[in-house]
């Protein structure tokens, strides 16, 4: 354990372009979890209190710089990528003397916070730490090459390697910790004599040794913390990883999926006690669930608060809203945007409710489109109904009063307003404001022809 105070400075390559990828898209903006991957060594970086970060771009910088603006790091340019050392040195002057210097992988996004504390705590103030792993198949790594004693001694480029260096099964995952004048020292004698032309960061490991500085390895928790992404395969591997990690981490929370292998979290959930998510889900932004909630299958949840005892039945969709406790949602429901629903509301299946407040026990069971509205309590509205909240220019509001009774196929053109206990007759087009406590309806009134006939198809010349 080192106990300084040095201050911990993390370098993260991303200058790389990523051919592979076959993408506009810079690489380390592809998103893990819709999160760029780069973002994800962000965080890992600021959960190990850093006191600065420093992102080398390169390809299509401006977009990275763009999409991660938010981010506190300092961006440092890298115009050609002429090795990982090269990347390393374009850091050093935002770097002071005697800090730590992590150096991490902008496509290696899985890389836990723990495992680098550990890098950083070998490394100690005046050594250098290496995380290692040990392959079965360690084709296309850097070797890490020891002595008799076991002590490493330095690293050796697959395309540099002699055969007998290429059966050594431990290799290099590219991430280290030094002390940072230790580095700027070394990093300054690179030279790029070797079968890449490259200035190789892994060739201060060799100085380090012969300056006699101490050398400690150690492993990640897990192999998928060092996997790095070169093309989509690789990428939709990573996500499904990093996918059933999430479930994971929230089964532990006491959450019961019925398969946590097909779960998507693209973003922040929080639960309470008791939650069921079915399969096919997928949450995004920042959702939060209360006891005892419910999520069907094909669920989409958006930045949603769901209180507790809700049950959303499968295949809704609810976005930017907040549903009260004992509600129940759908099947096939769509809540959208600065929707709030009140206790006990019932929403059924084929209704979209838009910017509309609900109050508790009011129920719009089928067929229904809601927008614009302030709904009271234990309003019910019949299948069918629409607010016609656009005149085509602009939107207009609907209150409805509470204990409101809206009959079937019913037309409220806004902006117009329902009286409390009011009753709607079905089929109606409300265009008028409906007075409280009364029944109000536009209808055609119904007719029946006596001795009419249906007709009958003229069959003249078609007999044969
Ligand atoms: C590097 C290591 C190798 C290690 C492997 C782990 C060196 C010389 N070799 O090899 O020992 O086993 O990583 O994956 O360091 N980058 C830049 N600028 C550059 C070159 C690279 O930013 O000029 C970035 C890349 O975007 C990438 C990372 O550095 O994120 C590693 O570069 P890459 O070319 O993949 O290194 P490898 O040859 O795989
Ligand atoms: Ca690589």
């Amino acid at each position: 354990m080192h106990e300084s105070t040095q201050d911990l400075q993390v370098i993260i390559l991303a200058a790389g372009q990523g051919t592979r990828m076959k993408s506009a898209l810079p690489k380390v903006l592809h998103t893990v979890g819709s999160k760029p991957m780069l973002a994800h060594v962000i965080d890992a970086a600021h959960g190990l209190n850093a006191k600065a970060i420093h992102v080398v771009y390169g390809h299509g910088g401006k977009a990275v710089m763009q999409r991660l603006n938010h981010q506190a790091v300092n961006w440092v340019l890298q115009e050609a990528q002429l090795g990982t050392g090269h990347a390393v040195a374009q850091a050093m002057p935002s770097l002071a003397d005697e800090q730590i210097a992590l150096v991490l992988y902008g496509d290696v996004p899985l890389i836990r916070r723990e495992t680098l504390e550990k890098l950083v705590n070998i490394a100690g103030t005046r050594g250098l730490g290496l995380l290692t792993a040990n392959l079965a198949n360690p084709g296309g790594y850097g070797r890490i090459v020891r002595d008799e004693g076991g002590t490493v001694i330095r690293i050796v480029e697959e395309k540099d390697a002699t055969e007998a260096q290429r059966d050594i099964k431990e290799i290099n995952t590219g991430m280290l910790a030094v002390n940072s004048s230790l580095l700027r020292h070394w990093l300054s004698r690179l030279d790029d004599n070797n079968a890449q032309g490259e200035y190789y960061l892994t060739d201060i490991i060799g100085m380090a040794a012969e300056d006699g500085v101490t050398i400690e390895t150690c492993h990640p928790a897990s192999l998928h913390e060092i996997e790095g992404v070169n093309n989509k395969v690789q990428l939709a591997e990573i996500e499904r990883v990093y996918q059933r990690e999430q479930a994971g981490q929230l089964m532990l929370q006491g959450v019961t999926f019925m398969d946590p292998n097909r779960f998507d979290l693209r973003g922040e959930l929080i639960v309470g006690q008791d939650v069921v998510i079915d399969v096919n889900v997928i949450i995004e932004g920042r959702v939060e669930l209360g006891d005892n909630v419910h999520i069907g299958a094909n669920s989409v949840l958006i930045d949603a608060i769901i209180g507790d005892d809700v049950s959303i039945k499968p295949n809704c969709i609810v976005e930017s809203s907040t549903v009260a406790r004992g509600a129940e949602i759908g099947p096939f429901a769509r809540v959208r945007p600065e929707t709030l629903l009140g206790e006990n509301v019932k929403v059924g299946n084929f209704v979209e409710i838009k910017k509309s407040t609900v109050a508790k026990g009011s129920k719009i069971n089928h067929l229904s489109y809601i927008g614009d509205t302030v709904m009271g309590e234990n309003v019910n509205i019949g299948a069918g109904t629409i607010t016609c909240n656009y005149d085509g220019a602009n939107k207009h509001n609907t209150v409805i009063g509470d204990n409101a009774f809206i009959g079937s196929d019913t037309q409220l053109v806004a902006p117009v307003e329902i009286g409390a206990g009011a009753t709607i007759g079905a089929g109606s087009t409300i265009t008028h404001d409906a007075s409280p406590g009364k029944l109000t309806l536009s209808r055609s009134t119904q007719k029946t022809r006596d001795g009419w006939k249906r007709p009958v198809k003229n069959l003249v010349g078609k007999e044969s």
